[in-house]
């Protein structure tokens, strides 16, 4: 882990911090009590926390709309308290990345306040002001269920004020050359804190221009390379995390020759591990990897499967759209946007076979994976939440008052105490040391992937065999290799063509020894069962 290439191979680990751990008692989780659960974390295996905005923030988007980039929220602590978690990470062998929200500032930053109150201030030009709300109509609307425009008129300034996320995120003007050495200050004073890097918030929308959608826009490529050299030339080793919710073709841009992003995040191929789960076939994971372009040697895809946002479908046709919505969100309270508002348990009905199965796909295929805190022990979700509130609910410890989280009798979200997703089920006190539980399969996984770096580092082959039920893949590197196989079908399945027959393997998952038929090489697989297999020597 002190490679300078570290993030090819380590498993991320996306914390809320509000809903981890409460230190002091007032409901919200905290910085402290984040600290407190490191050992858990250092347990369960993961390599490099991303904690969701901390700033000081009136939380019209939970953090994503900041209005001072130099503090701490005061629910979740102080700088001190930032400094001394960092501190206990590191001593832990934990990194920690931050989120960095670069296109908008909240309307309650002192920045916008004297943008709007006078026209001559010199803040008034950190922001993307107009006449007229019919500039740059070829931009979509993100935030679909409550916004109407990308601009809103603004009483006090007289004029209207651009933004891509709710009106109360205006979009920073990164035309001015002072809002973009605004980003470059914030960034030192985190990483002269000792942050591991960033995961950089909205990238493709920092420009804007006329006849464009104003996204991807060479602009914004130019400055995050800028960016990047910043960072590489005073913090080696730090690392740059791009969220572009765009086609791969896009967001290959965003690693440009190895000199802007090192890592970004795989946002097609998740709804298609959901697709190829539901429909029983390899195809549209087949599909997205093949729609995958090579990426330099210093870059790094992020996998995931479920994250703090509605699982997006921007990355899917509008017929498969209306399928994933119709299979995963019958209910229409379980859709928010162009996405699904649920959590990684419930999504595949509870079921420990299909949540070890797409997990098997998460740590196997190429990419540094990313968990999403409470996913480890199945957490469910609270459909009586607005928004994306239901899946950032309590981290749930035990089984006590306030299911470990938070002593204080109440707290910012209520606890899923619905059975099957209640604490006494779901939480670490009960899954800890049952080497049954789901928390010990995605242990074992982490420690799989640490203990075979081909995971991390190795090419992919795509393997064809004769059954379209079955993902299978190898991955190699010069010194090791990997063939995998997940049966995505609820039946049992035999393959042929994958391995040599007669050849012996161990599969890692189980320990057990799979010998493919002599005659015809088939492996049989369970229903919804992965294979590691390793060749015996
Ligand atoms: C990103 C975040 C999301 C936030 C939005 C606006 O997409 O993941 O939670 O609402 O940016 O900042």
């Amino acid at each position: 882990m002190n490679s300078p290439l570290w993030y090819k191979n380590a498993v991320f680990y996306e914390v809320y911090v509000r809903a981890f751990h409460d230190s002091n008692a007032d409901g919200h989780g905290d910085l402290r009590g984040l600290t407190a659960r490191l050992d858990y974390l250092q347990e369960l295996g993961v390599d490099c926390l991303w904690l969701m905005p901390i700033y000081p923030s009136p939380l019209k988007d939970d953090g994503y709309d900041i209005s001072d980039y130099y503090g701490v929220h005061p629910d979740y602590g102080t700088l001190e308290d930032f400094e001394e978690l960092l501190a206990a990470a590191h001593a832990r062998g934990l990194r920690v990345i931050t989120d960095l929200v670069l296109n908008h500032t909240s309307d309650q930053h002192t920045w916008f306040q004297a943008a709007r109150r006078d026209p001559s201030s010199l803040y008034r030009d950190y922001y993307v002001w107009s006449d007229d709300p019919g500039r740059y109509a070829d931009a979509r609307i993100i935030f679909l269920d409550t916004e109407t425009s990308n601009w809103t008129w603004d009483p006090v300034a007289g004029q209207y004020y651009w933004h891509r996320f709710y009106a109360s995120q205006p979009d920073l003007n990164f035309a001015n050359p002072a809002v973009r050495r605004e980003m470059l200050k914030v960034m030192k004073f985190w990483l002269d804190l000792g942050v591991d890097g960033f995961r950089v918030d909205a990238v493709p929308y920092l420009f804007e221009r006329e006849g464009t959608n104003c996204e991807n826009l060479p602009e914004t490529h130019a400055y995050l390379k800028t960016m990047r050299r910043f960072v590489d030339e005073h913090y080696p080793g730090r690392i740059l995390l791009c969220e572009a919710n765009q086609w791969p073709r896009d967001v290959r841009a965003y690693f440009g020759k190895g000199d802007e992003f090192q890592l970004a995040f795989h946002f097609p191929l998740m709804p298609r591990i959901f697709m190829a789960l539901r429909r029983g076939a390899a195809e549209p994971i087949r599909w997205a990897l093949s729609e995958t372009p090579p990426i330099p040697e210093n870059c790094q895809w992020c996998t995931f499967l479920r994250n703090h946002d509605e699982l997006t479908l921007e990355m899917v046709s509008e017929e498969e759209r209306q399928w994933m919505w119709q299979e995963y969100a019958p209910d229409p309270g379980m859709r928010l946007n162009l996405g699904i508002r649920r959590r990684l348990a419930p999504l595949l009905d509870n079921d420990r076979r299909k949540i070890e199965l797409a997990c098997s796909l998460l740590f196997s295929l190429p990419g540094s994976p990313i968990l999403y805190y409470g996913d480890e022990i199945g957490m469910g979700e609270d459909l009586s939440l607005p928004d994306r509130n239901g899946v950032r609910t309590p981290m749930q410890w035990d089984a006590g008052p306030g299911a470990g989280f938070s002593k204080a009798g109440y707290s910012y979200s209520p606890v899923i105490h619905a059975a099957p997703y209640h604490p006494e089920k779901v939480s670490v006190a009960a899954q800890r040391s049952d080497p049954q539980a789901l928390l010990a399969a995605i242990r074992a996984m982490i420690a799989l992937r640490k203990a075979h770096p081909v995971l991390g580092y190795g090419k992919l082959q795509w393997l064809e065999g004769d059954n379209p039920a079955v993902a299978a893949y190898r991955r190699t590197t010069r010194g090791q290799q990997l063939v995998i196989l997940n049966n995505l079908s609820g039946e049992r399945q035999s393959v042929r063509g994958i391995v040599l027959p007669g050849s012996r393997m161990t599969d890692l998952l189980t320990g057990k020894t799979c010998t493919p038929e002599a005659g015809s090489g088939a492996l049989e697989l369970r229903p919804f069962e992965p294979l590691w297999l390793v060749q015996d020597h």
